[in-house]
């Protein structure tokens, strides 16, 4: 199975992203990292926590990382995530212990453990992942073969106009990760928009016999709400599953058409701060940097999401 490393901010579909994780017998998840973003970061520890606890996978390690971004102030998404960050369903109250380290020392203590190499996997502003980079720059490059992460879009935004919530939160941070050297893959807007999970996929999470699905039904319920009812500028029919992207991804690449190219971050723009600039047509030799996933089979998707709920016990 394929080692990972989940640094996330829970988050509905972080959590779901975390879930596929967890039931899929093509991938290792060797640590949990959780990073300020959809809300604050001891919510965002907490919800990952929660989240472990539901999964009954309390023996993965969970660290904390960042309190905030790497230079701007930190801004969270409680319009779409709730006070808590993940709204809509009871969860149980964690029982087991966070590492006694920062975040950056559990990814470097699962990278030594490992005898070969792990993904990073990022779902939230990329901070953890940054100041991993800066401050062990050497393991990096040995023990992680590539860095999968949610956020950007060549072309558009959804938290200004041309800025997705994850790179605006900390731009400075993706500008590292993106300009190290290691491979990455952007599972962006382009692609999450088009995996969406609709009305109906999501009232059928009722009918799913055990304590996880139970939980998606509430939590997608009220996440599929906010794009859709609440805010009908989406001009969606459901709720994009951002996150599960990335997992997906690993799962059965075959799923997604992806193009490379060189991927950079704008970080001084007045309009754009934020923006990942793609390189689609090859205007500049920057290296291909990134595979940027571009359409996804929704069908295979849905499916492979219903079948990994479904996979746990009552
Ligand atoms: C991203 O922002 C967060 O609200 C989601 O969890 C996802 O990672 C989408 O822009
Ligand atoms: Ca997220």
């Amino acid at each position: 199975a394929k080692k990972i490393i989940l640094d996330c901010d829970p988050g509905h579909d972080d959590a779901l992203a975390m879930t596929l994780a967890v039931a899929s017998p093509k991938i290792d998840l060797l640590a949990v990292t959780t990073s300020a973003g959809n809300q604050t970061p001891d919510k965002t520890l907490n919800n990952a926590m929660r989240m472990l606890t539901l999964l009954h996978r309390e023996d993965i390690p969970v660290a904390s990382g960042n309190r905030t971004p790497l230079v701007k102030p930190l801004e969270t998404a409680g319009n779409v995530h709730g006070k808590t960050g993940l709204d809509g369903a009871d969860l149980p109250d964690p029982d087991f212990k966070v590492q006694d380290m920062p975040a950056i020392d559990l990814i470097a203590k699962t990278l030594k453990e490992s005898n070969e190499k792990v993904t990073l996997v990022v779902t939230g502003p990329m901070t953890n992942a940054a100041l991993f980079l800066r401050v062990y720059p050497e393991l990096a490059k040995e023990k992680i073969d590539q860095i999968v992460f949610m956020g950007g879009a060549w072309g558009f935004g959804n938290w200004v106009p041309s800025v997705e919530f994850n790179i605006y939160v900390d731009p400075e941070a993706a500008k590292i990760v993106l300009n190290f050297g290691i491979p990455t893959v952007m599972a962006g807007l382009n692609v999450t928009h088009k995996a969406q999970i609709m009305k109906d996929e999501i009232a059928s999470l009722k009918n799913i016999d055990n304590p996880v699905g139970q939980a998606f039904h509430g939590l997608l319920n009220f996440f599929e709400i906010y794009h859709d009812e609440e805010d009908p500028r989406w001009g969606f029919k459901g709720a994009p599953l951002h996150d599960p992207c990335t997992i997906a991804w690993l799962i059965d690449p075959d799923m997604f058409k992806a193009v490379k190219m060189n991927v950079d971050v704008e970080t001084e723009g007045e309009l754009t701060r934020g923006e990942t600039v793609c390189d689609y047509y090859r205007q500049t030799d920057k290296p291909q940097n990134t595979t940027v996933l571009l359409d996804i089979d929704r069908q295979k998707f849905i499916d492979l999401i219903m079948k990994s709920l479904k996979s746990f016990s009552k």
